[in-house]
Parts: C-alpha cells; structure tokens; sequence
C-alpha cells in the first residue's frame, strides 16, 4: 500500500504540496489570441509532475482544440469561475483583467506578463487576494535566464512579424528579379534597432531577398547585423549606446540628432522602415519625424514596433494601419498575438523552464536566494516585493565622463616617421653603396635582379585584397612577378632567338596569372556584396 506523505519544503513560500495544479485560463484580453500552454508544454509540465487543467477552449484562437489537449490528459473545466477555484498555479499571459481579478480566491499563485511599473492599480487589487506574483516580463536579462526570456520570445516573433506585415502592404517584390519582363530592383529595407526584434526583422527581410540596413546605438552588435548580412549604419560619432542587463542607455540629444541626420537622408532611399528601438521603463525615443516620412517614396512603408510605448515614429497610430501621404504607418501592438499558434509554444516553453527552475512540482518553492526568481517576482503572498533590490553598481574608479560633444569618430595619427626609420635606410643604403664598390660585375647584376624582383613581388602582394592573403596567392604572385623580370632581361637579343620568344612567353604566362588572380579575387569578392 503507498501513503502519500506531504513533504515539508521548510520554505513558507511553497505552495501547499498535495496536488499541485497548474491552471490555464482562456485570455480574456479583446482580440488576445494566444494562449500560457500548447499540448506539446502541457506534457512538459506533467513530467514535472504538475496536473494540468484548462478552461474549455481556451486554445481555440490559437488552432490547439480541446481534443488535442484531451489527447495529452488535461482535464478541460467549463468554466473560468471553476479553474481559478481548483488551480494552485494560475498561468496567463496578459496581465489579469480587473473581472478576473474580481474572481480570484485568494492565496494563489498567478505567472504572466504583469508590467508592475504601469500596473500599480493591479499589484494593489493582487495584493489585497494575497496572491503571489511572477512577471514574465521583469525576468532579468542574464545568460542564464535566456530559455525563460519570453520578452525575446515574443520580441523575436514581432520583428518577423514586422516584415510580413510590411510585405502584405508593400506592392512589390522584396528581391530583385531579371524577368522577360524587365528588371526588378530589390526593395531597400532600413531598421532602427538591432536587439531581439530588430535581428528577427534583418533576417526576415534578408530571406524575403531584400536590401537590408540596420542601425543601433550598441556598436557591438554590428558583426550579428553584418553576419545576417545586413549592412550596418554608422555614425562619425564617439558615443557607446551601450547600457547594463543587455539593454541600451539613453543617448546624448547630441547623438540623437546625428542619427535623425542620417534617417532622414536614409528615408529618401529607403522603401520600408522598421523601428524597434527602446531603451526599457522608458518612453520610446522619437527618431523619425514627420517630414522624414514625407520625403519617401510613395507606396513605402513604416512599421513601428515600439507603438505602444509611444512609437519611434512621429505619424504612429497605435493598433492601426493607415496611409500618411501615401506611405503606409503600421502601428500594430499584437504582433505576437498575430502568430498565436507559434507564440503560444515559445511563451509555453519559458513558462516550462521557470516552473522547472522553481523545482517542478516535488520541490516547488519561490526561492527568494535565485536571483531570476528574485528579479520576475512581484508579489509574494501579498507583500508587494517589486521592484527588486539593486545590486550595488561596480566601483568606476574612472572620472564621471563630461557631456560628449560630436567628434570624428576616428582621430588621424601622427604618422611622422620615427629616427629609428632613418637610421635603417641610412645603413641599408651605406651597405648597398659597399656592395656595389666592392663586389665584382656579374654579382652586381644578379643582385639587381633580386632587389628588382623583392621590390616588384612586394608590391604584387601588397595589393591583394587582404582576405585573400592566402599562401598560395602571394606565393605565386611573388614567383609571377619574379618569372617577368627573368623573362623581360631575356627578350633583349635576336628576336627569333629560343630565349628571346621562352622570355617573352614567361612574360605573358606570368602576367595572365596575375592579372587573373586579381579578377578572380574581385569577382570573389563580389559575390560577397550586393
Ligand atoms: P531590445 O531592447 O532587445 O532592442 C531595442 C534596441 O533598440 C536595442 O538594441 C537598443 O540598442 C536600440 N536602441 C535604443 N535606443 C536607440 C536609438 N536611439 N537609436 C537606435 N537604436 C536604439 O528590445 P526588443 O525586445 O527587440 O523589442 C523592440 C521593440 O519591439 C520594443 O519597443 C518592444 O516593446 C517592441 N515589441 C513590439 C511588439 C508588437 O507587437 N508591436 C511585440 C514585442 C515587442
């Protein structure tokens, strides 16, 4: 016979043991279409040995019916009123709606997007039911906590989003085609921001075959631009973007208005605009203007991802779509909510790993000591512990820096020769006088071959594309330019002579091997640009 004990955590913060259940609601949020978990994560979550219920149909707008949740033994309720009763561990995605609120019992457990710094009104109606809280979206950016980043989940999803949207709205093809019918120019796609989204976006846009540019105040994203091969906007400006936990800082009005220059003359040639840039908590920064979108091209298209906290763009409608002197604005905030079945699994899959790090189901606790667990939680049994306490910053031993002032980005260094040089040629020159006093005539020619040679092999090697220093490249130039000056000493006697014409061959064997290698290299690197 098995007793089933309940097994004491020692942590006040541990749900009651008996029967942990994990409850998913349908979302109640107008238009919201995804859903806290797919069949495929609800198996996850009961080999971590939670039972799992749901609300009838709460996976319909997301194509997951209740028999495919049947099929992998979720015990479907009726009713909203019904899970939130029998539920331990409440998982969402939109932060609750007052109505839910209203109707949650008390002591519970709820995991979802919450946005405490814009929700203070729901982290009080929360704290009054003693609930403890989890914010999806407060999970800090570290490495270890990447599998449950659902911010760069739904990020990522937006940004491919973004560029299908675009394409729906815009009339022509992405990729540039040679038709019968005439030729295609590829469509030239600008993005504003290269974090999660804005990545998404760049390779979306470059699979679609498009021209892609790409700008960001963090210059150390500018090799993940250039290896999705995107070309990557910069400015002649000293200024690093880059700011703590992953994220940007806000840049000097200075630097602003250097890259507002640059979108403005980028906006004239561009037919798509993507703009993803944030710097988190605050308002989005206003990088193009009104006029910017004026000066494009008819029938080009702006997407603004960053709408709904206050748009990267001007001329930004928040959730609409519409047409601003012939460009279509794209305001849409649902963007993940759009791509339900796949955001669904992807938003599942994070919650799966919090629950996981939390201890699955044997040893659940909210451990105050993680600081992951630490930094997504809001709410704990009522106490309001948002937002976490900071780490002490790291001692900057450096001077505070004063306001940066625009500067080239690259200062030119003095290049004046040092002594050192001067002493060495005087030498060289000392012993090449001492040669040629002493040594006897037939040396003397064969030594000017050699120092001609060097002096021709260097040169041939030195304007090869650096990439292409390869061994055998400037070896054979160097042999190359050496057989051509062999050859050219030979050609000077009769001209039907057998070392006059081998002479005269090896000059145009060796000259065609150059000259080929170079076009070869260029059309190589050809390949490599558009
Ligand atoms: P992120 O923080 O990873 O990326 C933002 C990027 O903007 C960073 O790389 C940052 O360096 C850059 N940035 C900041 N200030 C800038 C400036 N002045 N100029 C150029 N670049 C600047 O954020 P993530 O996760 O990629 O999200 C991007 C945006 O997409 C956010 O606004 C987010 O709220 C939004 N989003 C929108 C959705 C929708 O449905 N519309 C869904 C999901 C996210």
């Amino acid at each position: 016979m098995t007793i089933a004990v309940e097994r004491d955590t020692g942590s006040n913060n541990a749900v009651p043991n008996a029967r942990k259940k994990i409850g998913i609601p349908k979302e109640i949020y107008p238009g919201e279409c995804r859903v806290a978990a797919t069949p495929t994560t609800v198996k996850v979550l009961q080999k971590q040995g939670f039972e799992v219920l749901i609300e009838q149909s709460a996976g319909e707008t997301a194509n997951f019916s209740d028999r495919a949740y049947e099929n992998v033994n979720c015990q479907i309720l009726p009713n909203a009123a019904a899970l939130w009763e029998q539920a331990d561990i409440i998982l969402k995605v939109r932060p609750p709606q007052p109505e839910e609120v209203d109707r949650l019992p008390e002591k519970k457990t709820i995991i979802s997007f919450i946005w405490p710094a814009q929700n203070g009104e729901l982290l009080d109606k929360l704290a009054e039911r003693q609930a403890t809280v989890l914010a999806m979206d407060a999970i800090p950016r570290i490495s270890r906590a990447q599998k449950l980043d659902a911010l760069s989940s739904m990020a990522n999803i937006a940004g491919y989003r973004a560029v299908i949207e675009a394409a729906n709205q815009f009339g022509r093809f992405f990729t540039g085609q040679i038709t019968a019918a005439g030729k295609v120019p590829p469509a030239k796609v600008m993005i504003i921001g290269a974090g999660v989204a804005g990545l998404a976006a760049i390779g979306a846009a470059r699979s679609l075959g498009a021209v892609v540019r790409a700008f960001d105040t963090r210059p150390a994203v500018k090799e993940q631009v250039q290896s999705l091969g995107a070309e990557f906007l910069e400015l002649e400006f000293a200024e690093d973007g880059t700011g703590s936990g992953g994220y940007a800082k806000t840049m000097s009005k200075e630097f602003i208005a250097a890259e507002m220059a640059l979108f403005a003359q980028q906006a004239k040639d561009v037919d798509i605009i993507i703009t993803t840039a944030l710097i988190p908590g605050k308002k989005a920064p206003l990088l193009i203007t009104q006029e910017m979108v004026d000066n494009m091209k008819p029938g080009s298209v702006v997407v603004d991802l960053a709408a709904e906290q206050g748009g990267n763009c001007e001329v930004t409608r928040p959730n609409e779509i519409y047409q601003h002197n012939g460009v279509t604005i794209i305001g849409l905030t649902d963007l993940p909510s759009r791509m339900a079945a796949q955001s669904s699994q992807l938003y599942g899959t994070n919650l799966c790993h919090l629950l996981k790090d939390m201890g699955g189901a044997e040893d659940y606790k909210v451990n105050l000591e993680d600081e992951v667990i630490r930094g997504a939680l809001v709410l704990k049994e009522g106490e309001v512990t948002w937002p976490p306490p900071q780490k002490p910053a790291p001692v900057n031993t450096q001077k505070a820096p004063t306001t940066p002032a625009p500067q080239p980005a690259k200062v030119a260094e003095d290049k004046k020769p040092s002594k050192m040089v001067w002493v060495w040629l005087g030498l060289a020159g000392l012993t090449l006088l001492g040669i040629g006093l002493g040594a006897p005539a037939s040396f003397l020619s064969h030594f000017m071959v050699f120092v001609l040679s060097c002096f021709v092999g260097w040169q041939v090697i030195w304007n090869v594309t650096p990439a292409l220093h390869t061994p055998l490249m400037s070896v054979t130039n160097a042999i190359s330019g050496i057989v051509i000056l062999g050859g050219m000493l030979q050609i000077s006697g009769s001209l039907t002579s057998a070392t006059t014409i081998l002479g005269a061959m090896a000059i145009v064997v060796a000259t065609i091997n150059i000259a080929g290698g170079f076009l070869v290299s260029q059309r190589m690197l050809n390949m490599f640009q558009k």
